[in-house]
């Protein structure tokens, strides 16, 4: 059988380089096309020996060779990779709004998309979801609750309520004290995931379920209305799906995001590859269930406000969020301050509806002009 072609978009970071592991233990099924980092030139390369795709991006300045591959640069780079209809399918794993005009464009070319990238759905999901289906291109989740839920739905018009799992996070029994005064060290402290730092610091205000939320509407068309969250701190259950009858079908296995990545890349097949430990009951024991506190975690609020809304509501949402989690990260504001600042940002941002993907990332652009102005205030 011919190798499916693979393209990976942030390919350095915790999803691609989990991704690699998951290619490398097959070997016989998939051909590396185009492998593609931001600034990570000693990693690339390393990639790119092991690997040898035919094609690197990268956002550096450096003049490294990449033995023998045709190096491309920046976001036209990105551009040439994700209309090379050579490929089977490619994984869209960066991080942040770059996910957006590669997942399009790759969608234009017909090409199917293992889309990790979460902020694509939350800044344009109608439209992304509407040019997948006028191409016939599918999207495959590879978040694991997204992926859950994929597995979980045998047939969607029997399914009533989505039910999306979440571990809480670092912060998860602590007082909203204690969240306030939280370093970034402590945020980054993640208790069951190693993930790249934006996602880790958005489970910390629980912003990463609310992107889910949204991620999860576009993906499966679900009202928010039914689509519920739990907070499951072994994240053994990776989501669920309630059915007309009232039964529920859940996803359950050890936390590991190659089981998800290697589901998307090779569906509808299900192969060993990367193999999980078995699975034991007996082991696990026992599985707690709570209630999320939106009052100590009201980012999960803001997502369903912005959701219920549409239009470019979630767009501000993202673009807001992101730039406060990087100053964040750039200890020029508090934890707490993420919160307080994507809903100033929400409540003066004048919706759009319907935009089109220009009126997209003008908002994308104004609202992070607007967030950085209100945090160096
Ligand atoms: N990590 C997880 O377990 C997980 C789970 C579910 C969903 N997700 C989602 O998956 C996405 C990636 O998360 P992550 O944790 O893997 O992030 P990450 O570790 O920060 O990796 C981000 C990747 O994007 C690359 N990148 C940055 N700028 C780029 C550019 N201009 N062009 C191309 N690539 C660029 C980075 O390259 P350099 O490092 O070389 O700069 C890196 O390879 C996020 O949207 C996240 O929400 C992640």
């Amino acid at each position: 059988m011919e190798k499916k072609k693979i393209s990976i978009i942030g390919s350095t970071g915790s999803i691609g380089t989990q991704a690699l592991e998951v290619i490398e233990k097959l070997q016989d099924k998939f051909e590396i096309l185009a492998l593609a980092g931001g600034s990570n030139t000693g990693l690339l390369k390393k990639q790119a020996e092991k690997f040898k795709p035919a094609y690197i991006c990268h956002n550096s300045s450096s003049n490294e060779d990449f033995s023998g591959c045709k190096i491309l640069r920046g976001s036209q780079g990105l551009e040439e990779i994700c209309s090379n209809k050579e490929n089977d399918i490619i994984l869209v794993a960066c991080s942040g709004k770059i996910g957006l005009k590669p997942t399009l464009t790759a969608i234009k070319n017909g090409i199917n998309i293992a889309l990790a990238n979460k902020e694509t759905l939350v800044m344009a999901g109608d439209i992304v979801m509407s040019e997948a289906k006028k191409y016939g291109v599918k999207i495959l989740p590879v978040d694991s609750e997204h992926s859950a839920i994929h597995q979980c739905i045998k047939d969607i018009k029997y399914v009533d309520k989505l039910i999306i799992t979440a571990s809480g996070g670092p912060f998860l029994h602590k007082s909203i004290e204690d969240i306030k005064k939280a370093t970034v060290e402590e945020a980054l402290h993640h208790p069951r995931w190693n993930m790249g730092k934006k996602i880790t610091v958005d489970s910390a205000t629980l912003m990463n379920k609310g992107l889910e939320i949204i991620e999860a509407h576009h993906l499966f068309g679900f009202d928010y209305k039914d689509i519920d969250v739990v907070i499951h701190p072994q994240s053994i259950v990776h989501s669920a799906v309630e059915y007309k009858d009232g039964s529920v079908i859940a996803q359950l296995g050890l936390p590991s995001m190659h089981i998800p990545i290697q589901y998307a890349i090779t569906y509808p097949e299900r192969l060993e590859g990367i193999k999980s430990k078995s699975f034991s009951f007996a082991e696990i024991a026992r599985l707690d269930f709570e209630k999320p506190d939106f009052e100590k975690f009201p980012c999960v609020k803001l997502a369903y406000h912005a959701g219920q809304t549409g239009g470019t509501a979630t767009t501000c949402l993202n673009a807001a969020n992101e730039e406060a989690v990087f100053a964040f990260l750039d200890g020029k504001i508090k934890l707490y301050d993420i919160y307080t600042i994507v809903e100033k940002m929400m409540s003066s941002h004048n919706v759009i509806s319907n935009p089109d993907i220009d009126e997209i990332f003008s908002v994308d652009e104004e609202i992070r002009i607007k967030t950085k102005e209100l945090i160096t205030k």
